[in-house]
């Protein structure tokens, strides 16, 4: 698949299977995570890897952080927030480590989540499926301590990757509202 087709016919997968990028498709992967832009050259990103067992232990890290934010839930919701991880071989969570620097904390985020985007097109590009979470525990301090990030970073995405079960709906761009010509004219 070349570029264009693959930045063109991208979608979330419905389900990914069990078959997880690895080695010199994990590495094309991770590489186009680098090739973000990426203003004054900070490099403020962090790509963790969690696959395997590991993918248990941060199951049970997701679970511990709903439990204090949300103590009175059912322990069905608990169950379903510590499977998450199991959803896919691999995650990969995009975090922007914010540099001191007089580059704005907000474009350190927005190049972290250029980096998000590059993988996901790698991986769509070599025949593997990914998609893109965040909600509450991206917020979450203990999960940025568990993480090993510092209070002021930001998780700009949860990245799940693995083939493709089931895919998502081929969708027909639609430029309208979006695309305009602007002129100047008044
Ligand atoms: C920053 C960001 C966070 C997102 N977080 C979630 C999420 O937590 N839950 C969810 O269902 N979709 C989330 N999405 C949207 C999906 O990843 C996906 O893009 C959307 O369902 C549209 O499907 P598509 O990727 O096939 O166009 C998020 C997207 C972005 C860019």
């Amino acid at each position: 698949m070349d570029a264009v087709e693959a930045l063109t016919t991208r979608v979330s997968p419905l389900r990914l299977g069990s078959e997880s990028p690895e080695g010199a498709a994990l590495e094309n992967i991770l590489n186009a995570g680098l090739r973000a832009p990426d203003h004054g050259r900070l490099r403020p990103w962090k790509f963790l890897l969690v696959r395997g067992e590991a993918r248990i232990r941060f199951g049970t890290v997701l679970e511990e952080a709903l439990r204090r934010r949300e103590p009175t839930a059912t322990e069905r919701v608990f169950r379903a927030e510590r499977e998450k991880p199991l959803r896919a071989p691999l995650m990969v969570v995009v975090a922007a480590s914010i540099q001191d620097s007089k580059v704005p904390p907000i474009e350190q985020q927005l190049s972290a989540a250029a980096a998000a985007q590059n993988m996901l097109i790698a991986a769509h590009a070599q025949g593997f499926g990914g998609f893109w979470r965040t909600g509450a525990p991206s917020y979450d301090a203990y999960v940025k301590e568990a993480l090993g990030l510092k209070p002021a970073d930001a998780i700009v995405g949860f990245l799940y990757f693995g083939g493709v079960a089931t895919p998502g709906p081929a969708k027909q761009p639609d430029p309208s509202g979006v695309v305009q010509e602007w002129t100047g004219n008044a």
